[in-house]
């Protein structure tokens, strides 16, 4: 029956679903059934709607399953490119509204469903076999929140529903275990280490396995076999994003660090200050060179919002700024996160905001920033 969908669909117009169709439509063929038609005119309807973050149709994109029509009553699954997809409401509202405008219907349900897209080569890559996207979180100096947006990144990607690893790679100050409230020492079975989880996501780093106050005096080389082995030695499982908190600067470590780990893409977290100071622009031209794609720039600590009277103050200089850089740099911008003294608090205490405070100001621009990574994710995937 599919087959005849696709047919149909070509014969009245339909641009994605002919692009998977078949042979040519032969004059004289058999009368299809009234319902037949129905489920290719829906067809036809939604290759004319396109992913406006794709920038194709759903039908092409293969995001249009499961099309039943009876009565008038049309129901299909439309499964995006991730969970997190910052346009959800709006591509559903265009295919129900595409679907209404066909004579004859009176109903339109609408599922949604994901199916999270996988890097180039990322089944071919041993190393990690099962994680569809790594997600490296930098930036050109320490302090500046890397590890805080990494693990807000983490729990509002799980948040809305995908599977979520987080790689603390930062050696030198190995913080997830802290940000995360996580103390237990992982577990070993067949001889591979078995993630912590919180939060629904699953937590390795260095700091599991060192003792809290040993040094961590190492040199490149070592660093890498460190940072292989958290990657190769760990039994991740199924992943649809691993985000690595990667160590600040650009230094030897962090080059050979990112070298040791197969990127989908950086996301590169910084204040205003480091803007004036180019620290920034230095961190995004390493992952240039070294042809890892810049999904894109996050404004850390932007403005300082007063609880009382709600007046917003840019500590740092001028908010509005990581926008502009984002710009002269040439990459997407993210978002901003405020300068929020809660967000210490929730760091110490363990709880990312995103579940410390769900409803929080501070909760909402991670969760809009992990929708803008995700989308940029699918982007990538989608144009490889
Ligand atoms: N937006 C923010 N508002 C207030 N404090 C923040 C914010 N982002 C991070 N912090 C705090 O700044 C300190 C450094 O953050 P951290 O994420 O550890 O930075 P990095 O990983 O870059 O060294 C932590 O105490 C953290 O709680
Ligand atoms: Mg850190």
């Amino acid at each position: 029956m599919i087959s005849i969908i696709k047919r149909v669909a070509k014969r009245i117009g339909g641009r994605g679903a002919a692009d998977a169709a078949g042979p040519a439509v032969v004059e004289g063929e058999a009368v299809l059934s009234d319902q037949n038609t129905m489920e290719a005119q829906v067809l036809a309807a939604l290759s004319r709607v396109n992913d406006p973050e794709l920038g194709r149709d759903l039908v092409s994109l293969g995001m249009v399953q499961n099309v039943r029509a009876c009565d008038g009553v049309v129901a299909f699954t439309l499964v995006l490119t991730t969970p997190a997809c910052p346009m959800r409401a709006q591509i559903q509202q265009a295919a129900e509204a595409a679907v209404r405008a066909i004579p004859g219907v009176t109903q339109v349900n609408v599922e949604l469903t994901s199916n999270v897209s996988a890097r180039a080569n990322a089944a071919k890559e041993s190393v990690l076999p099962g994680v569809r996207n790594v997600i490296a979180v930098a930036s050109g100096k320490g302090g500046v929140g890397k590890s805080t947006v990494a693990v807000n990144l983490a729990a509002a990607l799980a948040e809305s529903g995908a599977r979520v690893g987080l790689l603390d790679a930062d050696i030198y100050g190995p913080s997830i275990p802290t940000l995360m409230g996580a103390v237990e020492r992982p577990d070993v079975q067949n001889d591979r280490l078995l993630p912590v989880e919180r939060y629904e996501v699953k937590l390795m780093s260095l700091g599991f396995l060192l003792d809290e106050n040993a040094p961590v005096i190492w040199r490149g080389p070592l660093v890498a076999r460190a940072i292989s082995q958290l990657l190769s030695d760990v039994e991740w499982g199924e992943l649809d994003y691993l985000i690595v908190d990667l160590p600040p600067g650009t230094g030897d470590a962090q080059l050979t660090l990112a070298q040791s780990v197969p990127l989908t893409g950086v996301v590169i977290v910084m204040t205003a200050q480091d803007l004036a100071l180019n620290i920034a622009s230095k961190a995004l031209l390493m992952f240039r060179r070294m042809e890892v794609p810049v999904l894109g720039v996050v404004e850390n600590m932007s403005a300082f919002v007063c609880p009382h009277c709600q007046q917003e103050t840019p500590i740092f200089g001028e908010s509005g700024r990581g926008e502009l850089a984002a710009a002269r740099l040439d990459a997407p911008f993210l978002g901003a996160v405020p300068l929020e003294p809660a967000i210490v608090t929730e760091g110490d205490e363990g709880t990312p905001s995103i579940v410390a405070h769900p409803q929080s100001r501070q909760a909402e621009a991670f969760r809009s920033i992990a929708r803008a990574v995700a989308a940029r994710v699918s982007v990538l995937n989608l144009s490889e």
